[in-house]
């Protein structure tokens, strides 16, 4: 992979930490990374990081992304640093899981979903599009194999198509975040369709049941270590084309039904 500049939503803990930490370990790591967190009592593990890291220049940003001064003020800081190079990948990991069903659903918690699983990621995306497409022309007329690329951490629980009367799951209690989720999918595939001649390359992508804060909800029921479903995106990752463009996958690039 050719990546030189990356920036992680929601890199304090669990996924998003993850990926920090896989990248900065690559045979060719990237050169900057922006690692956010929203809390500034939250952000230890990333200090310790990038305090011990050299080949990778690591900046904290706080970002809510929730929170449209906060993504304004994050991409102002990006802009700076990268300049006429771009931003080569945006990761937009950060997500919220709070278990409610129906009936007993409410507007709260559907709002808490939908801000910040499918209005924060695409919010986070259009403000640093300009950035992105920055880096796909320079990525183009240098002819290089690599792609700037977006990856949305989706999840298998917003696919409507994966949830059957006769298969219901086990989560329907997860009402708000399955519509978010299906909405976030949405969301990103109207946006891959219509900048399909930038040269960004959008795609959803569920990581698996990883057990994190959020995979494990108090239990240790979750299926994969985190490291395993990071290490399996990034092998995904560097393969990724045009033919992904828009699409849903799972952690090992298998496509996944809307
Ligand atoms: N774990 C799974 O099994 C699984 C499965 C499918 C999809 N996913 C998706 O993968 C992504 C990462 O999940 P995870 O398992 O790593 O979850 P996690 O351990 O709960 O971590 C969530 C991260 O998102 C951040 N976050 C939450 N709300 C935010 C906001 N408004 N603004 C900025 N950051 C915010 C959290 O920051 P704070 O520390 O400040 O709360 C934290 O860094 C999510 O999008 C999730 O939906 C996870």
């Amino acid at each position: 992979m050719d990546i030189e500049s990356v920036l992680v939503t929601g890199a304090n803990r669990g996924i998003g930490l993850e990926f920090v930490k896989q990248l900065i370990n690559l045979s060719k790591p990237p050169r900057l990374l922006f690692a956010t967190y929203r809390d500034s009592n939250a952000k230890e593990a990333l200090e310790t990081i990038r305090d011990s890291t050299q080949q990778t220049q690591i900046l904290l940003i706080q970002l809510d992304v929730t929170k449209a001064k906060e993504i304004e003020d994050a991409r102002k800081i990006v802009e700076d640093v990268v300049g006429d190079k771009g931003l080569d990948l945006l990761i937009n990991n950060a997500g919220a899981l709070k278990f409610e069903g129906f009936p007993e659903i409410t507007e709260d918690n559907m709002l808490l979903h939908f801000s910040t699983n499918t209005v924060g990621p695409v919010m986070v995306l259009k403000e640093l599009f300009p950035l992105l497409k920055k880096s796909a022309v320079r990525k183009t007329t240098e002819t290089t194999v690599s792609r700037t690329i977006v990856i949305n951490l989706s999840s298998i629980d917003g696919s409507i198509g994966s949830l059957s009367l006769e298969n219901p799951d086990g989560w329907l209690h997860a009402f708000g975040y399955k519509t978010s989720k299906a909405a976030l999918n949405m969301a990103m595939r109207v946006v891959a369709l219509t900048v399909k001649d930038s040269g960004v390359l959008i795609v959803n992508l569920c990581p698996g049941w990883v057990k994190t804060d959020m995979g494990n909800m108090g239990t240790n029921e979750a299926e994969l270590e985190v490291g395993e479903s990071v290490t399996a995106i990034m092998k995904t990752l560097s393969q990724l084309n045009e033919s992904h463009h828009g699409t849903f996958i799972d952690r090992n690039g298998n496509t996944i039904v809307f």
